[in-house]
């Protein structure tokens, strides 16, 4: 949810229970209702207040007034965020609300945490479309596992520096705000963290942001996760969508590395990106949760050819083939990453593996991704046999489905 509460007003249509409805919402400290309006003129005259952040409204089925009311509202209020929550699914009224000028439209019974989530997601895509296209040509790359300990962070360190080997400029944000270990991974002293920038005074701005991105010696700049978990909460998605927008415009590659789950920092970051690589491990739980978080992408509208598939510890000795695999997840893994004794060394160590065992399989496989990431580089392209060898990239440049 963004920092400061969303302000809702709910407006019930006739046949509606008000009470269910309310019962269905929210209810905690980020999200308030203001008043529940019973007519357009109730509705209309408390939008005039200007204080109001959402509109719900609530239909029983096919509703001409809450056609019209939606109508009203988005003529006098375009900017306004409206929702409807609808029961059962009468025919062509989904389209007609949307014509209306409905900004979503969730279907009720659903629960609290449903409708937070949808709210959440409207709130942050008109954010988004109302910002500026301020470095629209970076890629922004969200590194995402669905449970702990499945490697995002092995992945999104090493991705990075093979992105930085490769002659890309390459920031690297560690979003696990309460145990984040990107530093650990690269080695690098935690001295100032996410935490100092969203303590720091003054407007954020490109001189600013750099005072607060330790160098690895391999050129990538990191932005580092708190020191203690309790320094997680002043770090807020304002803030990171403020820093993602300023950081596309100054570097070619951001990879964002995780928490487990789809926190509101990780949606907020899924919103702000270009590509996604989902990490999940050779096991029938994990691949389930795998599954789940496809289907999570898949219903935020993330279009399936910017999400690269990368399985770890993926060896055939688990009794799970790339057939099974294939047959739960609806697609092949792009990336397949084997267990080696070498990576609790080099996590230990805190030197990623492309640098410290280039040559190992681990290592060939994250440069791999780094390539389809990025596309082959300028002397592989030119090199007929190794240019051959090269996955193809895949091109794309937003992974929102327009
Ligand atoms: N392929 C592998 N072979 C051997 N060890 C591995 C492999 N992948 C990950 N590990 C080990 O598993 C541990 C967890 O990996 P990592 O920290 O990357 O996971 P994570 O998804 O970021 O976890 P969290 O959700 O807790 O942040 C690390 O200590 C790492 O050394
Ligand atoms: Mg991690």
């Amino acid at each position: 949810m963004p920092s400061r509460p969303v302000k809702a007003l709910l407006s019930v249509e006739p046949g509606v229970d008000p009470v269910e409805v309310r019962d269905a919402l929210p209810s905690d400290e980020n999200f308030t209702v203001v008043a529940v309006a019973s007519s357009a003129e109730e509705t209309l005259s408390w939008l005039r207040d200007g204080i109001v952040d959402l509109l719900l409204v609530a239909c029983a089925g096919y509703s001409d007034r809450a056609l019209l009311l939606l109508d009203s509202v988005h003529r006098q209020h375009p900017d306004l965020n409206v929702m409807v929550l609808g029961q059962g699914s009468p025919n062509g009224f989904l389209t007609r609300a949307f014509e209306a000028g409905a900004d979503d439209i969730v279907m009720l019974p659903a629960t609290p945490e449903q409708i937070r989530f949808e709210i959440h997601k409207l709130l942050a895509r008109k954010r988004k479309s109302e910002q500026p296209s301020l470095g629209e040509g970076a890629r922004l790359v969200c590194v995402l596992g669905p449970k702990g300990g499945t490697g995002k962070t092995l992945t999104s360190t090493n991705v990075a520096v093979a992105l930085a080997q490769r002659g890309h400029s390459v920031a690297l944000i560690d979003l696990d705000l309460q145990f984040g270990d990107v530093a650990l991974c690269l080695g690098l002293p935690p001295e100032r963290t996410v935490y100092d920038l969203a303590q720091s005074p003054g407007a954020l701005d490109w001189d600013k942001l750099q005072a607060f991105l330790p160098q690895h010696s391999s050129g990538v700049r990191t932005l580092i996760a708190p020191r203690r978990p309790d320094q997680a909460s002043a770090v807020g998605a304002e803030l990171l969508r403020e820093v993602y927008a300023i950081m596309r415009a100054n570097f070619e590659w951001v990879l964002v590395d995780t928490p487990p789950g789809f926190t509101a920092e990780v949606i907020t970051s899924i919103d702000s990106s270009t590509d996604i690589v989902m990490v999940g491990m050779l096991d029938s739980l994990s691949l389930k949760n795998t599954k789940l978080g496809l289907e999570t992408l898949e219903l935020m509208k993330y279009d399936p050819d910017d999400i690269y598939l990368v399985l770890n510890r993926a060896h055939s000795r688990v009794g799970i083939s790339q057939s099974d695999v294939e047959a739960v997840l609806g697609r092949a893994p792009d990336i397949l990453i084997p267990s080696d004794r070498e990576i609790p060394r080099t996590v230990n160590e805190g030197i990623p593996i492309v640098i410290a065992r280039p040559q190992s399989e681990p290592a060939e496989a994250f440069s791999r991704l780094a390539e389809l990431l990025a596309g082959p580089t300028a002397e592989a392209a030119t090199e007929p046999a190794l240019a051959a060898a090269a996955p193809e990239p895949k091109r794309r440049r937003f992974g929102r489905k327009a």
